[in-house]
């Protein structure tokens, strides 16, 4: 009887084992990733699949201007976050502000992305004030237009890239990325959630930009929202004088740098001939800090030393 319940619990034992074990090798094959750690600041990451090979493609430089606001960390840690999937990519992030911040440059610093960190301030006759409507004034025109400085500067012709106009506050999927990576001249898609329509986008026959889905400004060269096209990079550098008029009507300011770089009929259609939808125009709603201001007044405010 002692024998039996041993070999019993020998059986058990043996085939529990296994059961996990072949459990744990299923669960690091589902995952397909490396984990890296890197030792210079202890930060542990998932390498993913999307982010390998990047060593021959075309660099994306994602430009994005970005300025000083409750929500700013949020933004860029979620934009920060979602370019760490994308392999070969250069974030040149452009502070809205006379000097760069330590906000932005800590950020930055602990990224881990290939990135520059560059600073113009908007004339103050051009700034949106608070209580302004925010489409009385552009944003962001004067630093996308230091990136483009930069780029030019800093880059040659030769060097294959291509130039992608970010937000802090989208939400781009890394399938945008994968699209626009291989531009000729101006590639082109749909956007979620802008001109007051569910999608705005070209409209493609034959392969080819014939017109376009928009509600808004239909007169607009290039009815396209700042997130719907990426420009080569070589383009760019082979006409320095393109840039965003920051004095162009509002919604003019896509066109007033596509319309010397390219025609209608010259852009390339991404997403699937631009019928998917990989890039939104979403926009965060202003938190409310009433109670911090109460409390302030009365000396008890949050703590100035927590980063928020
Ligand atoms: C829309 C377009 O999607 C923008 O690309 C375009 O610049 C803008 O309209 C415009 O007409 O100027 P919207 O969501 O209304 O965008 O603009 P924001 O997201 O408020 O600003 C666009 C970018 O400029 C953001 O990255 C933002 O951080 C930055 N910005 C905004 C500044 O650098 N300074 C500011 O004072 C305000
Ligand atoms: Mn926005």
């Amino acid at each position: 009887m002692r024998l039996k319940l041993r070999n019993v619990f020998l059986v058990y034992f043996v085939v529990s084992s296994t059961g996990l074990l072949y459990a744990l090798l299923q669960l690091g094959q589902q995952c397909g990733c490396t984990r890296q750690i890197n030792p210079g600041n202890n930060i542990h990451r998932w390498e993913t699949p999307h982010r390998r090979g990047g060593e021959n493609m075309p660099v994306i430089y994602v430009v994005t201007p970005t300025h000083t606001r409750p929500h700013q960390r949020a933004e860029l840690t979620r934009l920060s976050q979602t370019l760490l999937l994308v392999p070969a990519l250069h974030w040149i992030v452009v502070e809205d502000s006379a000097q760069r911040t330590s906000l932005v440059s800590d950020l930055l610093a602990q990224s881990e992305l290939q990135y520059t960190h560059l600073h113009v301030q908007t004339p103050p006759a051009m700034k949106l004030k608070d209580s302004d409507p925010n489409w009385l004034k552009p944003r962001g025109v004067e630093q996308r237009n230091e990136a483009l400085h930069w780029l030019r500067e800093n880059r040659s012709p030769k060097d294959h890239g291509v130039v992608y106009f970010a937000d802090d506050d989208n939400t781009y999927s890394i399938k945008i990325f994968q699209e626009m990576r291989n531009t000729h001249k101006v590639s082109v898609w749909p956007v979620g959630l802008v001109g007051g329509l569910r999608y705005e986008g070209p409209l493609v026959t034959g392969g080819k930009v014939v017109s376009f889905h928009t509600a808004w400004k239909t007169h607009r060269p290039f009815p396209i929202d700042m997130a719907g096209f990426a420009v080569s990079l070589t383009l760019l550098l082979n006409h320095p004088k393109a840039q965003f008029d920051p004095n162009a009507e509002r919604g003019f300011l896509e066109s007033s740098l596509l319309g010397p770089l390219v025609t209608v009929g010259e852009l390339e259609p991404k997403a699937d001939n631009c019928t998917k939808i990989w890039v939104w125009h979403t926009r965060t709603e202003k938190p409310k800090l009433k109670q911090e201001e109460l409390l302030e007044k009365q000396g008890k405010g949050s703590d100035p030393k927590i980063l928020v």
